[in-house]
């Protein structure tokens, strides 16, 4: 059949009309984000990587619903089609004898709302949603009030 590498070639036809025509220009500066300086294809020298944070502390959340925060290193733990080190620790029979916190209930309702007898397929990629903290300067500017900085100052405005 023929026809079958038709895909592929026309694959390979738009691929080398895309490389052999750049048109950008490859010394534009690039955008000041979380690279200021340089130009867009000057490679500059990554900072280090910082280690995680690793207090075993659990943080407060900003409001109920916030996926909380890692608060050990999660360096070389596994999580793939053969296994998941998390739930080593956190599913629900480990967590006793582990003493982490088991994964909540809405961790075993399915994406149809029906509740299973462990953890939930959407919920089974943990670091899709929980992440490691690192002692570093926030990247950008954050203002952000918790519910009860809000309503604290609302009470105070409305004595006034
Ligand atoms: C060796 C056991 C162990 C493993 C493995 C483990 N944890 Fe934990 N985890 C704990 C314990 C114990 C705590 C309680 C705080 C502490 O001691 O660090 C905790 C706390 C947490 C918390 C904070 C919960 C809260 O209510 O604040 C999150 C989130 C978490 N772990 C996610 C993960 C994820 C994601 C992974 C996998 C990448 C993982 N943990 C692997 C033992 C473990
Ligand atoms: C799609 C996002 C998402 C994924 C994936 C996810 N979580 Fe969560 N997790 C949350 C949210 C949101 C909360 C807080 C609200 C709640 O309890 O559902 C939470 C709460 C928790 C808590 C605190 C439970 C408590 O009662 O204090 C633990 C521990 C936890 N998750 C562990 C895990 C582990 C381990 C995995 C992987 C097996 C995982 N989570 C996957 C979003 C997620």
């Amino acid at each position: 059949m023929k026809f079958r590498l038709l895909p592929l070639t026309l694959l390979a036809v738009i691929g080398l009309a895309v490389a052999a025509e750049p048109n950008y220009p490859l010394d534009a500066p690039a955008p000041d984000g979380r690279r200021p300086g340089g130009t867009l294809t000057q490679e500059f020298t990554p900072p280090p990587l910082r280690d995680e944070e690793n207090k075993d502390l659990r943080r407060e959340r900003n409001y109920p619903e916030q996926p909380p925060t890692i608060p050990h290193t999660i360096r070389g733990y596994q999580v793939d089609t053969n296994g998941n080190r998390c739930l080593a620790c956190h599913s629900r029979a480990n967590s006793a004898r582990t003493q982490a916190p088991m994964i909540s209930i809405t961790h075993f309702t399915d994406r149809d709302s029906q509740t299973l007898g462990t953890v939930a397929p959407r919920r089974y990629f943990c670091t899709q949603c929980h992440v490691v903290q690192h002692d570093v300067k926030p990247l950008v500017q954050n203002d952000f009030e918790n519910i009860d900085e809000l309503l604290y100052r609302e009470t105070e405005q409305a004595e006034q």
